[in-house]
Order: structure tokens, then sequence, then C-alpha cells
């Protein structure tokens, strides 16, 4: 990793994983980059400023506002080339979705002109709290990059997700937003379709499915970050990516998620199909809402395209192809038949026979199925190093690949 001539502001906040950002500072100094260190009252507890001054050979501050220098945090935020905050509290995150500048950390965030990445470090029903998730969302929408969480023992004893990534895996994330030779998928044209798909019965009804989109959305965004051009096909959802760089495109219907995909797909490299399509739609929509007079109700459907198929049958040589099984029972055989019916380079197997898999999850459970009887099984994960996973094995196929 090369970040000769980067300048980073490492921010640091109250969580025991601090004493892990010291040897983030290393890392990044050995990488060639300049950093300097901010931190909150709370990070102060659990590391002394004096550690983070003494390698870094510049102060440390931690108030905005004190006596000789008021307006520090304005100098330090142009200055740095990207802002990284490692271990990010659930406190100071809440603060910066807030847009409070009570401290130097979250006055540098809303100073900042820079990129803003953050690595978050709690305990697990702290990560898992709506309020939590609901101020990653608001961040995300703000174009702060999210470094997944892990999954393991956590300091309070408890096992679960919230563990800050490992100093290694931040500075792999930090090389892949300033280094250029870190962009893998750099002039690569990659599409997703992501989310369920919504068929109208009538005015007021549809026929849906729980899908949040999660899972693709995150692909969307590691594919962008490692450099792609990525656009994202996505059905009704809440959630949006996080990475400035997805192009989205949102549709409803299935009809409407295939358009787009036939407008996206030749050009593209990388096609992903991670939306949970709805297979049927009415046969006609009614234009008033149904009444409920009668003892029941008929509805014809009709078949909708089926995206994946009909795209794996224009795919070309230099075209890769990802698919996606989710299965009630353990689904290996289901997987292998949809990776050869769909022309598919990998199918990913997520079965809800697995605790913490499928739609609305944080985390994921997959095995992934290639031609020649390949397979591999994963442990646990966040959906974004899910996503990882994917994108990982989507560069390595890319370099199988014949070209065009
Ligand atoms: N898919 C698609 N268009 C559809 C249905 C599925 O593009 N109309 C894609 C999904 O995005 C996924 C893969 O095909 O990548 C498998 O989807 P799945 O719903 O598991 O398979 P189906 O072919 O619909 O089979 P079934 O529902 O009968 O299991």
């Amino acid at each position: 990793m090369d970040l000769a001539g980067k300048k980073i502001l490492l921010g640091v906040s109250g969580s025991i994983a601090a004493y892990k950002a010291v040897v983030l500072l290393r890392s990044l100094q050995k990488a060639g980059a300049s950093v300097r260190v901010i931190m909150t009252r709370g990070a102060s507890d659990f590391v002394v400023p004096l550690t983070f001054e003494a390698i870094s050979h510049h102060p440390v501050s931690i108030e905005n506002s004190t006596n000789q220098s008021w307006n520090n945090h304005i100098e330090l935020s142009l200055w740095a080339d990207l802002f990284v905050i490692a271990p990010a509290s659930a406190n100071l995150m809440a603060r910066m979705a807030a847009g409070m500048a009570d401290d130097m950390v979250t006055a540098c965030y809303l100073a900042s002109r820079a990129p803003v990445c953050l690595a978050p470090s709690m305990d697990v029903d702290m990560w898992h709290h709506p309020a939590t998730k609901h101020n990653i969302e608001i961040l995300r929408s703000r174009s702060v990059q999210i470094i997944p969480v892990g999954y393991g023992a956590l300091a309070s004893g408890l096992t679960g997700e919230g563990r800050m990534a490992e100093p290694e895996e931040i500075l792999e994330f930090i090389g892949r937003i300033l280094s250029p030779e870190a962009q893998t998928l750099a002039g690569k044209k990659a599409m997703v379709t992501a989310g369920p798909t919504k068929e109208a019965i009538d005015p007021v009804r549809y026929i849906s499915n729980a899908s949040t989109g999660k899972m693709g959305i995150a692909i969307a965004d590691a594919l962008a970050s490692r450099g792609a051009e990525v656009q994202l096909i996505l059905g009704p959802v809440a959630l949006k990516p996080g990475h400035p760089k997805v192009n989205i495109h949102p549709v409803t219907t299935a009809e409407e998620m295939y358009q787009a995909a036939l407008q996206y797909h030749e050009r593209s490299e990388i096609s992903v199909f991670c939306a949970a399509v709805a297979d049927f739609r009415p046969a006609e929509v009614a234009r008033e809402k149904i009444k409920k007079a009668g003892s029941g109700l008929n509805l014809k459907l009709v078949k909708n395209p089926d995206i994946a198929f009909e795209l794996g049958r224009k795919k070309k040589v230099h075209q890769v192809h990802i698919g996606f099984a989710l299965e009630s029972g353990a689904g290996e055989a289901q997987a292998r038949e949809k990776l050869e019916a769909k022309n598919f380079d990998l199918i990913v197997l997520n079965s809800l026979q697995d605790a913490g898999a499928g739609f609305g999850t944080d985390t994921n459970k997959i095995t992934f199925f290639l031609k020649g009887n390949k397979s591999r099984k994963f442990g646990l994960k966040s959906k974004e190093a899910v996503a990882g996973d994917i994108v990982d094995a989507i560069e390595s196929l890319l370099k199988k690949l014949k070209k065009p």
C-alpha cells in the first residue's frame, strides 16, 4: 500500500478499540502518509493523548475552541486528504448525525471537504439498536463511508457484530479511496439489480416480498469503492447506497427492472442479479380498488420476465454474471441448477435455515457455487463484509476471462 504524500486526519473516539488506533497510526505512517490525530474526551480515557502525540509528532486536540487554537478544526479539515474515524463509537456517530460540533472530532467532520470514513466499534446490542442504524443511514446518505464491522468476541464477553475492523482492513479501505492502484476495478462497468419489485393488484394493493435491498446495495458500494462505474437498478426500498459514485435507477415492477437491466447489461463487464424479483404479476391491474363483496377472490397471475435468465442468454465471453439463491431448505441442489440454467459464473446461496441469513438481516451466511462443481462456504458476516468477499470473487473471475 503506497500512501506517500497523503495527508490523513485520524479521529479517535471512546471505545475499547481505541488502542487499535495506535496500530493504525503506525501502519498509515509506514505506508507513507502524514497523519494528524484528534480525539474525543471519551477516547482519552482509553488511550492518553501523549501516546498519539509521541507517534504522530504533532499535538493532539480534543476541544475545538481552547485558548490558542479556536479555528484549528478548520485548518486540520482543509489540510486532510481523508478523514478517518477509528474507532467510531455509537455516541460519536449520533453526534455526527445530529450535526453537533461540540468537540474537535465533530467540528472537523462538519468542516471537512475530504472524504470521510469511519470504523464503528461497539457492543452487539448497541450496533443493532434502531437509533444506531438510523444514524448510520443518515451518515451514509451524507457520503460518509462505513468500514464494515467484524463479527466475533466483544470486550463485554458477548459474541456478535460490532467489533471494529482490524487496522489492516482499515488501511486497505483507505487505500482504495486514496491510491489509484488500489482501484482494482477502475475502468470496469457494473450493473446490480437489488431490492424487491412491486406488482400492482389495484390502486392500493400489490404483490411484493420482504427484500430490503441491503445485500445488493452493499455490493454496489463495494464495486464503486474499487473504482467500478456502477448502475444500481433498485426496487422500492428505504435504503440508499453510501458510495457517492453509485448511479441509482429506481424501478417498481419486474418489467421496469428488466428494461433498465437491458439498457445497462450490454456495456457491463459485471452483472450482479441480487434483486428478489416477483416471479408473477396480476394479469390485469384493477382500475378501482377491489371491494370485498363475495366469499373469495381469484387473482389471475402471469409470469414476469426472468431477468437473469434472459440476460444470461445474451452473455458474452468478457462478461461475468453473479446470481443469488435464497432458499428455504438447504438449497444446494437448487443453487447448482440455477447456476447452470441462468448461465451464472457464480451463484451465492443463502439459506433461511441459517440464523442471521436472509431478508432484512444485517448479516449473511453464504456459500459460493462456481462452474466445475466448485463451492466455498463462509461463516456468518455482516452484509458489507459478504459484499467484499463477492467482489473479491468477481475480480478473480474477471482475471480468468478472455478478452472481448
Ligand atoms: N431473478 C431474476 N428475475 C426473476 C427471478 C429471479 O433476475 N424474475 C434472479 C435473482 O435476482 C437471482 C436468481 O435469479 O439472482 C435466482 O432467483 P430465485 O428467486 O432464487 O430463483 P427463481 O428462478 O425465481 O426460482 P424459484 O423462485 O422457483 O426458486
